[in-house]
């Protein structure tokens, strides 16, 4: 079924105001999930926020059952978190904590990855010794299946993988890498932060031990949400850091132990409106259709990219398949410049420089692109917009 556009932008008070191409970066929330945060917020206002908790419990547990629903996981494999850092960190470190990179060894991380995800193993390159190793990419910039098939023979301690990059739109062939890291028996940590919401994921189906993803982007939930996906024999044995009275149990004066799977993961204080306002994101995703919505995203973007080309942009997406994340560079003008006469006249799209990713933009010569990432609620009209306003450059 074709989506109903007027519907979705109708939902979307934002539409009114900005031609927004930057979900990437954060979304437009549409109505349904302002309306929950707000709710919610008036609650513990009015009754106590002890109180909206337990009168709300259902909603802020449904939250976890809706990421589930999303990722193809049981709700007790996943938790909420404040962001997708937030999230790799509490699995990546968790590994640190159980003594896993006590003795040192190789990750091997793809070119695409994630500035704040790189941070991480720098620090326990410090810390433990670690070996970093970056898996070769094809010409189209996906990740090299042979040359990561090669790299898992030694028996790597983990390989990290991005199914989407934050700088360019190309889909890596995550399910491959999934399949090769089973066969090696090596954890595969996939960040999804630039995925969920605009492709159909499925944890199982992918053979990740981790995923992680943030709730603002194309999830259209509230800033400051995350969640974590944790296979089961990998929470095990994972250790929380910062454990409190939700993630751990005090057993006695002496001891304790961690909650059982990815509930370790859990803490004692959150935002629980941006929770329900995450839940709300999810379920209303769901109920337009995953593959509906990246459909639609998908055809947006070609025809930016079509049209970026017949004027004179240079695209540097590459991949076979691609997505809503359309980079591009324009001879004469810096990323930023052109980020602001665009939002001169309106039309939201950010400049993402090499801090974000030190490998992969350096690599091919580039200092910064363009970014503009359209959702489905953006329409044909708003795509031509921004190439007629880069034309008049
Ligand atoms: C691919 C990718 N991974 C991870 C992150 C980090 O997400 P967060 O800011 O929620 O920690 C981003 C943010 O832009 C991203 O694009």
């Amino acid at each position: 079924m074709p989506l109903d556009i007027e519907s979705l932008r109708a939902d979307t008070p934002g539409c009114e105001k900005v031609v927004h191409l930057n979900n990437a970066g954060a979304s437009l929330m549409p109505e349904p999930v302002l309306e929950a945060v707000i709710e919610h917020l008036r609650l513990e206002a009015t009754i106590g926020g002890y109180e909206a908790k337990s009168a709300a419990i259902d909603r802020i547990e449904g939250a976890r059952a809706s990421v589930g629903r999303l990722v193809g996981a049981d709700p007790l494999d996943v938790m909420l978190t404040e962001s997708d850092t937030a999230s790799w960190a509490k699995a990546f470190w968790g590994l640190g904590l159980a003594g896993y990179l006590d003795k040192g060894g190789r990750v091997l991380v793809d070119r695409i990855a994630y500035g704040s995800h790189y941070l991480s193993l720098l620090q326990a390159r410090e810390r433990f010794g670690i070996e970093i190793e970056v898996v070769a990419s094809t010409e189209d910039g996906s990740i090299d299946l042979e040359d990561l098939a090669r790299r898992l023979e030694d028996r790597p301690l983990l390989i990290t993988a991005t199914h989407v990059a934050t700088h360019r739109g190309l889909i890596n062939p995550v399910a491959a890498v999934g399949r090769l890291a089973a066969a090696a028996k090596v954890p595969f940590f996939l960040d999804a932060c630039q995925s969920a919401g605009q492709l159909p994921l499925d944890v199982g189906e992918i053979g990740c031990a981790v995923a992680t993803g943030t709730g603002r982007k194309f999830l259209r939930g509230p800033r400051g949400t995350g969640w974590l996906f944790v296979a089961p024999e990998w929470s095990e044995q994972m250790v929380p850091i910062g454990v409190d009275a939700t993630s751990g149990d005090w057993l006695s004066a002496e001891e304790w132990e961690p909650r059982e799977r990815a509930t370790r993961f859990e803490v004692f204080e959150s935002s629980f409106a941006s929770r329900i306002g995450l839940g709300t994101a999810v379920d209303y995703a769901l109920a337009i259709g995953i593959e509906e919505i990246s459909e639609r995203i998908k055809s947006l973007s070609e025809r930016l990219r079509e049209q970026l080309t017949a004027m004179g942009a240079s695209v540097h997406d590459g991949g076979v398949e691609r997505c809503g994340i359309v980079s591009f560079t324009v001879p004469g003008f810096e990323a930023r410049t052109v980020m602001e006469r665009l939002a001169q006249a309106g039309i939201n799209v950010v400049a993402s420089d090499a801090t974000f990713n030190r490998i992969d933009l350096p690599g091919r010569g580039l200092e910064a692109i363009v970014r503009a990432s359209p959702h489905a609620f953006n329409t044909e009209a708003e795509i031509d917009l921004l190439v007629d306003e880069l034309a008049a450059l």
